[in-house]
C-alpha cells in the first residue's frame, strides 16, 4: 500500500490543515514529516477554529492514528499546550497520537539563539517565527541534537546541560536579546515529564509494518515548497525539506512507497516573513486580498503579504514534488474582485521566461499577467462544482490547463464542508 503525500505548493498557509482534516477518513494514519511549531494549521469545525502546530491535522477524527514523524522538530512546551487545547475540545488524543523517538527536541536555548540570530541580521532578517527551528536543525545536521528517545536515558539532564552551555557560548556572537531562559527551562522540563505519557514509536519499523498490513497513510507537509531549504527562495526559507523528498527521510519510508502527491495552492498567493515574492501586490488590491482572506499568520498573527497566483512558481513546485493532483483553496476570497490576475511568465532582462532565476532575491523580475473577469457571486454556499459561475470555471480551467495536472478539489471557505469535488481520483477516495 502506498503513502500519499499532501503538501503546500507556495510559501505556506495554503490551507493544508483543512484539506488533511477533510481527507483523513480515507486513511488509517496521518503523519507529519518535517517542520515543527513554525507551522500553524487551521481547522474550522462546527464554527470553532482550532490551530495545530505540531500535532497532525487528522487528530479530530476518531479511529485515525496521528504520527509526529522523525523529521519533525518538537518543542515539548508547545506540544503540551496543544494537547491541553485538544483536551478542552474533548479530543481523546492518547490512543490516537504517536511520537517518533528519532524526532529532535527544540530546547529553550534554541529559541533564544533563533531570536539572537534574527536580531543580528538587520534588513536581511528572514522573518522567522522564532520557534527555534533553524538552530534545532543546525544541531541535528551538526550532530549535537537531543531526540525524543533521549528523554528515556539516565544522563538526559547532563546531555541537556552540555548542549545548553554550547548555546550560551554561541549566543555571545550575537546581539543580546531578552529571554527568560530559567523560566522557559522550568516549563520545558515540566512538559518533558508530561510527554513521557505519550506513545513512542520507531517510525521506520512502525510504518513498514502498517503498510505491509494494508494500512493507508497520508503524509502531511508543513510550510510550502518555496520555503524548502534546498529548492526554496534561499536564504529566505525554513530549515527542512518541505518537498516530497522530505517524506522519505522524515518518516523512514522508501521512495517506492510514495503514491499520490496532492499539492495545495491558494487561488492567489501569500507569503509571511521576508524574501522575494514576484507577484506581491503592495497597494490597495493586496490590502483587499488580505482583508477578504483574513491573511494573518496562524502562528504569529503577522499580516501576510498578498499577491496574484504565480504559474511559473507553481510549475516549479509541481516539478519538484511530482504532484499528481492539485487542490485549489480560498477561491471564495476573490468573490468581490472585478478582475483577477494570473501570472503566466516573467520578464527578466528583456526576455520572457517561465523559469525561476537562481538568485530570485537579486533579480529584477517583471511578472507577465493575464487578467480574468471576476464572478461577483458568493461561492461559499455552493455544494457542487457544476454550480460554479462560468467566470470561476474559466479561471480554474485556465490554471489547470497551463499547469497540466488535474485539479480534484476546490475549497470555498474555512469550514470542513466548504469544498467542491471537481474530479474523483483513484488512490485518494475524495
Ligand atoms: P495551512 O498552514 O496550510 O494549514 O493554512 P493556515 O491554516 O495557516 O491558513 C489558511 C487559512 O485559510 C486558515 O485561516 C483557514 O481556516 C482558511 N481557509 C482554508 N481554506 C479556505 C477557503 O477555501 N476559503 C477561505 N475563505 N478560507 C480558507
Ligand atoms: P505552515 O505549515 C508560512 C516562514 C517564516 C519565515 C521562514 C522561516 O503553517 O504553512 P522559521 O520559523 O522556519 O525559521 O521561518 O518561513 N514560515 C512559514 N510561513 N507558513 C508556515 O507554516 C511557515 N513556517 C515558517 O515566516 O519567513
Ligand atoms: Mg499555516
Amino acid at each position: 500500500m502506498a503513502i500519499d503525500v499532501l503538501l503546500g505548493l507556495q510559501w505556506g498557509d495554503e490551507g493544508k490543515g483543512k484539506i488533511v482534516d477533510y481527507l483523513s477518513p480515507n486513511y488509517d494514519i496521518i503523519a507529519r514529516f518535517q517542520g515543527g511549531p513554525n507551522a500553524g494549521h487551521t481547522l474550522v469545525l462546527n464554527g470553532k477554529k482550532h490551530v495545530l502546530h505540531t500535532v497532525p491535522s487528522g487528530i479530530f477524527r476518531k479511529g485515525i492514528i496521528n504520527l509526529i514523524g522523525n523529521g519533525v522538530v518538537v518543542d515539548p512546551t508547545i506540544l503540551v499546550g496543544e494537547l491541553a487545547q485538544l483536551e478542552e475540545a474533548g479530543v481523546d488524543y492518547q490512543e490516537r497520537l504517536l511520537l517518533a523517538r528519532k524526532a529532535h527536541l527544540i530546547l529553550p536555548s534554541h529559541r533564544m539563539l533563533d531570536a539572537a540570530s534574527e536580531a543580528s541580521k538587520g534588513k536581511q532578517k528572514i522573518g522567522s517565527t522564532l520557534r527555534g527551528i533553524g538552530p534545532t536543525y543546525m544541531d541535528k545536521a551538526g550532530r549535537n541534537g537531543l531526540r525524543i528517545g533521549d528523554i528515556e536515558a539516565d544522563d538526559f539532564r547532563l546531555k541537556y546541560r552540555a548542549l545548553k552551555l554550547k548555546h550560551l557560548e554561541l549566543a555571545r556572537l550575537y546581539p543580546h536579546v531578552d529571554f527568560d531562559l530559567e523560566g522557559e527551562e522550568r516549563a520545558w522540563f515540566e512538559a518533558i515529564d508530561k510527554l513521557a505519557n505519550l506513545q513512542r514509536v520507531d517510525c521506520a519499523y512502525y510504518l513498514s509494518e502498517q503498510i505491509a498490513a494494508g494500512k493507508k497513510v497520508l503524509a502531511e507537509g508543513a510550510q510550502g515548497s518555496m520555503l524548502d531549504i534546498d529548492f526554496g527562495t534561499y536564504p529566505f526559507v525554513t530549515s527542512s525539506n518541505t518537498t516530497t523528498s522530505g517524506v522519505c527521510t522524515g518518516l523512514g519510508i522508501p521512495p517506492t512507497s510514495i503514491g499520490e502527491v496532492i499539492g495545495i495552492s491558494k487561488a492567489y498567493c501569500t507569503r509571511v516573513g521576508g524574501g522575494p515574492f514576484p507577484t506581491e501586490l503592495e497597494g490597495e488590491i493586496g490590502e483587499e486580498v488580505r482583508r477578504a482572506g483574513g491573511e494573518f499568520g496562524a502562528t504569529t498573527g503577522r499580516p501576510r503579504r498578498c499577491g496574484w497566483i504565480d504559474l511559473p512558481q507553481l510549475r516549479y513546485s509541481i516539478i519538484l514534488n511530482g504532484v499528481t493532483q492539485v487542490t485549489l483553496t480560498k477561491i471564495d476570497v476573490l468573490d468581490t474582485f472585478d478582475q483577477i490576475g494570473v501570472c503566466t511568465g516573467y520578464m527578466i532582462d528583456g526576455k520572457e521566461t517561465k523559469n525561476l532565476p537562481f538568485d530570485i532575491d537579486c533579480t529584477d523580475i517583471e511578472p507577465i499577467y493575464q487578467y480574468f473577469e471576476g464572478w461577483k457571486t458568493d461561492l461559499s454556499k455552493l455544494t457542487s462544482f457544476d454550480q460554479l459561475p462560468a467566470a470561476a470555471k474559466t479561471l480554474v480551467a485556465f490554471i489547470e490547463d497551463t499547469l497540466g495536472v488535474p485539479f480534484t478539489l476546490i475549497s470555498t471557505g474555512p469550514e470542513r464542508e466548504a469544498l467542491l469535488v471537481k474530479e474523483k481520483k483513484v488512490g485518494v477516495a475524495v
